[in-house]
């Protein structure tokens, strides 16, 4: 893959071997910021970039000076901006449900499930699990409709349960399958012996099939989240906040993610030159990048971009 799309047979393997960025980092040190400037300078060097955030408080269209929505919106050239809609997400996915489960439960049930339902889809749990959704719709379309995907404010605790998902998920959804495959089977059994129509099984149990499908995506997204994403971390010249990057770094490369080059952002005219000298010993083998904090906010595009070199 080359920048624009152009000829591929030439590109270099390792200018491409992250094809996703998670900027990430305590609230405020400047992870939208960076993800906007990071962006504009992979679209300036010819890539298709799509920049999404996953933080519930949107500043992704802050960061640009501009309204952004979940429909991917291009902003300049190779460079597309959204903020998925997380409510409207969960609403999806609960709408989804309730028309799997009318398709296969006993009707007299359905006023249980949607109770439940109702409950369910205010926990922090579906909000989470309808986020860890848009991302892998996003990595679906990334490489394909976009080159790279910048992703602005992934929470370490939600990076390390996505990633560990598919193992946490694995056994309950296997032990869902399973069940459903025997009452599948019990169904087309009793069918066969009064002699009414059989069914194939797992052709027509939605619900099946769609276990099945997520259980599938998400060993897909995990695989792909360690073979080609990379976490940056933003931090500030402040101990409690190193103190902070350093557990997250620990615990995202035990995950299984790769750590980019830490951003060390927002650094004032006279830092405390031992935090910075500690922030160097931990992350020099990753690589420290220094940016200065700008007198004024480094909103819109044209602000932006002097960040990104
Ligand atoms: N290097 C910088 N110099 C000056 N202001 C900055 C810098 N980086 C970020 N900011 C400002 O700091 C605030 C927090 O940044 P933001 O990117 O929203 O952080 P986060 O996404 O981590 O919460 C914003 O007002 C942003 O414009
Ligand atoms: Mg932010």
């Amino acid at each position: 893959m080359t920048p624009g799309g152009r000829a591929s047979t030439a590109a270099p393997a390792e200018a491409t071997a992250t094809t996703i960025t998670f900027f990430g980092g305590k609230g405020g040190v400047g992870k939208t910021t960076m993800a906007a400037a990071s962006a504009i300078g992979l679209a300036d060097a010819g890539w298709r970039t799509l920049v999404v955030s996953t933080d519930p408080a949107h500043s992704l269209g802050d960061a640009f000076g501009t309204e952004l929505t979940d429909r991917p919106r291009e902003l300049s050239e190779n460079l597309w901006a959204a903020e998925p809609d997380a409510e409207a997400a969960v609403r999806r996915r609960v709408a989804q449900v309730t028309e799997d489960a009318r398709s296969t439960l006993p009707r007299e049930v359905m006023p249980a499930v949607q109770r439940h339902l109702a409950h369910a889809a205010a926990t922090p749990g579906m909000a989470e699990s309808a986020l860890a959704d848009l991302l892998m719709d996003a990595m679906e379309r990334v490489p394909g409709e976009w080159d790279l995907l910048v992703v602005d404010s992934a929470p370490t605790g939600h990076l390390l349960r996505l990633i560990n998902l598919p193992e946490l998920l694995g056994p309950w959804v296997e032990g869902l399958v399973r069940q459903r495959e025997r009452v599948a089977s019990a169904d087309s059994l009793v069918a066969g012996m009064v002699g009414s129509q059989e069914r194939d099984s797992a052709d027509d149990d939605p619900l099946l099939a769609r276990l099945r499908e997520r259980r599938g995506k998400l060993e897909r997204a995990a695989e792909r989240l360690r073979a080609e994403a990379c976490v940056r971390l933003v931090l500030l010249p402040r101990r409690m906040v190193l103190a902070e990057t350093e557990r997250a770094a620990d615990q995202l490369s035990e995950a299984g993610f790769r750590l980019g080059p830490v951003v060390l952002n927002q650094i004032p005219e006279r830092p405390d030159p031992r935090v910075v000298e500690a922030v160097w010993r931990r992350f020099e083998p990753q690589g420290v990048l220094e940016l200065p904090l700008a007198a004024e906010e480094p909103v819109g595009i044209e602000r932006l971009r002097p960040l990104a070199r």
